[in-house]
């Protein structure tokens, strides 16, 4: 187990775009503000409105990495993070029921079964390599980092594994869900020490959070 950074505080890592613009709500809700515009700044570690309590902006698929090595003490971060990450050395308490959207295979409709091996490009390899190994498919797994639902059009793979919200970016390019691999939303993970060490602390967060999901969900 990985021990926090600080014996004092609370460090909350969280990524730019839909995941802070959905939690800084919630964090408000749960008492916590920002008390500097993210978007006027390049700074990364974050003061609000509590004197112990920080947000560091990091990349989505680097929340995991932070909060499993006690980096950052907390964590908001996609299901669909945590499945590829595999979740070792964190907790998992709270569905924050924000940046929903589905993890699916998707290629272009009416295709038939590719002869030969399949090739499936994703961000996510491990799922990927995981949902087509428990069919009973092999698969060949081509890492892409972005723009996945250009990959099949370009005849680079015959499947992508991908997240779905609206369904338009996949439309637009003339594809279509296939098979549903996960219901996706963000997630509040606990460095596994913190969760010990800070323990009062931690659960005062996590329960003005959970309070704070439970009257948006009475709002809806
Ligand atoms: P980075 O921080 O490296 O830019 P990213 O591009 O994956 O990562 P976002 O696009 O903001 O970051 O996605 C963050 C999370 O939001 C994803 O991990 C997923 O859980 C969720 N998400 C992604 N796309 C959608 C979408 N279209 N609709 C709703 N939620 C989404
Ligand atoms: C995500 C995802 C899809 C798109 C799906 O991309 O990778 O491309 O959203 O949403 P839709 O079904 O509503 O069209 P995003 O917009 O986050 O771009 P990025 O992955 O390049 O950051």
């Amino acid at each position: 187990m990985r021990e926090p950074a600080s014996d004092t505080g609370l460090t909350i890592a969280v990524s730019k775009g839909r995941i802070l613009e959905q939690t800084l709500p919630l964090l408000a809700d749960a008492g916590i503000e920002l008390v500097a515009d993210p978007q006027s700044s390049r700074k990364l570690v974050l003061d609000t409105s509590v004197s112990d309590v920080k947000l560091v902006l990091i990349r989505a698929a680097d929340v995991p990495t932070y909060v499993e090595y006690g980096a950052a003490d907390l964590g908001v971060a996609g299901k669909d993070v945590l499945l590829e990450h595999g979740g070792d050395g964190l907790y998992e308490p709270l569905d924050l029921e924000i940046a929903r959207c589905r993890l699916m295979v998707a290629g272009c409709p009416d295709q038939p079964e590719p002869r030969g091996r399949l090739r499936v490009a994703s961000k996510f390899v491990n799922i990927a390599h995981r949902h087509f190994a428990a069919q009973g498919r092999q698969a060949e797994i081509i890492k892409l980092y972005g723009s996945m639902e250009l990959a099949p059009l370009v005849g680079l793979c015959h499947y992508i594994v991908d997240l779905v919200d609206t369904g338009n970016t996949l439309t637009a390019n003339g594809l279509a869900p296939l098979d549903p691999i996960a219901d996706i939303s963000a997630r509040l993970v606990v460095n596994k020490a913190a969760m010990k060490m800070k323990h009062r602390r931690v659960k005062m967060l996590l329960s003005a959070l959970s309070d704070a999901v439970e009257r948006r969900r009475s709002a809806e």
